[in-house]
C-alpha cells in the first residue's frame, strides 16, 4: 500500500510517500480501506517526535480516519466487513489501510460525508468533552474560544451556541473571526490587534465570561485567566502557540474559578459510555445540519505534508483534510 512514512523524526520535510507493507492484524483488529484522514496539530508535533506518543519509525502520522472495514481479525464480533466506519488512530492514518482495534471504531452515520467524517471525531469530540463534562456549560453563560477559527475552536463555538451559551470568538485575524461568526460566535475579538482581557471585560460589562476554552497557551492563557468572572472555568485544551503557561495561582483564589485539565483521549479509554452518549448527540446535530463542520481544503496523499505546513503555519481554518479518494 501507499503511505505517508515518517522514516526518522525529521520533522514534516522529511516525510515522503513511498510503499510500506500493509500492517499485520492482531486479534481483535479489523482492517480499514481509509476513505480520507483528519489533519491535527498533534500531527505535526509526532513527526518531529515531540508528541506524547512516539511511535517507533517508519510510520505514518494520521490521527483521525473514515473509512470501509475489508478484514476482521481474529474475535471480532458486532463489526462487519463493508461497514462505514470513523476511528481515532493517533497515527497510521495517512496511508491506504489501518489496522485499528474493533473496540475504538464508530459506525459512519449514512449521511454524513466520508471527508467530513473525517475531520470530525477528534475536534467536536474533545470540545464537546470540555464544554459538557469539564465545564458543565449551562444555557445563558458566556463562553470565550480561543483560536476560534481553528478545529478545535471552531467546534467549540458550534457547540457552545448549541448548549444555549453567549459565544465570544478570539482569534488572530479578521478573516478568522469571520468563519467563527458564520459558525455562530456572537462576538469576535482579534487579539493580534488588541489587548485580550480588557476586550473580554469590555464585552462583558466587567463581569467577565464564565467558561474558557483554550486550545492555545502561551500569554493568551493569563489574559483570559485575567478576563474569567467568578466562579469561572478555564479550560486547558492544548498549546498550539508553542508555549505552556505559567499560570499565577493568586487569580483562581480572587474570582472563585477553576482551571480545568482536558484530555479527551483518556476519557475516550476511561469514561466510553460518557463519550458515546457525546457522540450520538452530536451526530444528531450534524444530521440535522445543527452543526456544520468546515473542511476548508483537501489534500491527496502526495500533498500531504502542505496541510500539515499550513496547520503549523498558523493559516487553516477549520479542518484540514487529506482525501485518499482523491489519490
Ligand atoms: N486536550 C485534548 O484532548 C486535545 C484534543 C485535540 C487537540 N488538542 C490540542 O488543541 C490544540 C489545537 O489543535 P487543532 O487541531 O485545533 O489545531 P489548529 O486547527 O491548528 O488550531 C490551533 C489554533 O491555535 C492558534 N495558534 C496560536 N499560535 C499558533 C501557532 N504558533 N501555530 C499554530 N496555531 C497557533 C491558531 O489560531 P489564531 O491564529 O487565531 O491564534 C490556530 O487556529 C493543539 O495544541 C492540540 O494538541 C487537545
Amino acid at each position: 500500500m501507499r503511505a505517508l512514512l515518517c522514516k526518522d523524526y525529521g520533522g514534516i520535510d522529511a516525510l515522503v510517500v513511498d510503499e510500506t507493507p500493509s500492517p499485520a492484524l492482531k486479534p481483535g483488529e479489523v482492517r480499514v480501506q481509509v476513505e480520507a484522514c483528519g489533519v491535527n496539530f498533534p500531527d505535526t508535533l509526532i513527526v518531529a517526535g515531540k508528541y506524547q506518543f512516539k511511535p517507533e519509525p517508519p510510520f505514518s502520522p494520521g490521527g483521525e480516519i473514515s473509512g470501509i472495514v475489508v478484514e476482521l481479525g481474529e474475535g471480532v464480533e458486532d463489526v462487519a466487513v463493508g461497514d462505514a466506519v470513523i476511528a481515532i488512530t493517533i497515527w497510521g492514518g495517512f496511508a491506504e489501510e489501518i489496522a485499528v482495534p474493533a473496540a475504538q471504531l464508530l459506525k459512519r452515520p449514512p449521511s454524513m460525508d466520508p471527508r467530513v467524517a473525517a475531520g470530525f471525531s477528534m475536534t467536536y469530540g474533545t470540545a464537546m468533552h470540555a464544554l459538557v463534562q469539564r465545564a458543565d456549560l449551562q444555557a445563558g453563560e458566556t463562553l470565550l474560544v480561543l483560536g476560534a477559527a481553528g478545529g478545535v475552536g471552531l467546534a467549540a463555538v458550534e457547540i457552545g451556541k448549541r448548549l444555549g451559551a453567549r459565544v465570544i470568538a478570539a482569534a488572530s485575524s479578521a478573516d478568522k473571526l469571520a468563519v467563527a461568526a458564520e459558525a455562530g460566535a456572537d462576538e469576535g475579538v482579534n487579539y493580534a490587534e488588541t489587548g485580550l482581557k480588557d476586550a473580554v471585560k469590555d464585552l462583558t460589562g466587567g463581569k467577565g465570561v464564565d467558561v474558557v476554552f483554550d486550545p492555545v497557551g502561551g500569554e493568551l492563557t493569563e489574559q483570559a485567566l485575567r478576563a474569567t468572572g467568578w466562579r469561572g472555568r478555564h479550560l486547558i485544551v492544548g498549546f498550539a502557540a508553542g508555549e505552556i503557561p505559567k499560570i499565577p495561582a493568586n487569580l483562581t483564589l480572587l474570582k472563585g474559578c477553576a482551571v480545568v485539565g482536558v484530555f479527551w483521549g483518556d476519557f475516550v479509554k476511561r469514561e466510553p459510555d460518557a463519550n458515546r452518549a457525546n457522540f450520538d448527540r452530536l451526530f444528531g446535530w450534524a444530521e440535522t445540519g445543527a452543526i456544520k463542520p468546515l473542511i476548508s481544503e483537501t489534500f491527496t496523499l502526495e500533498t500531504a505534508s502542505d496541510a500539515l505546513r499550513k496547520l503549523a503555519a498558523r493559516q487553516a481554518l477549520g479542518k484540514l483534510v487529506v482525501d485518499l479518494a482523491k489519490g
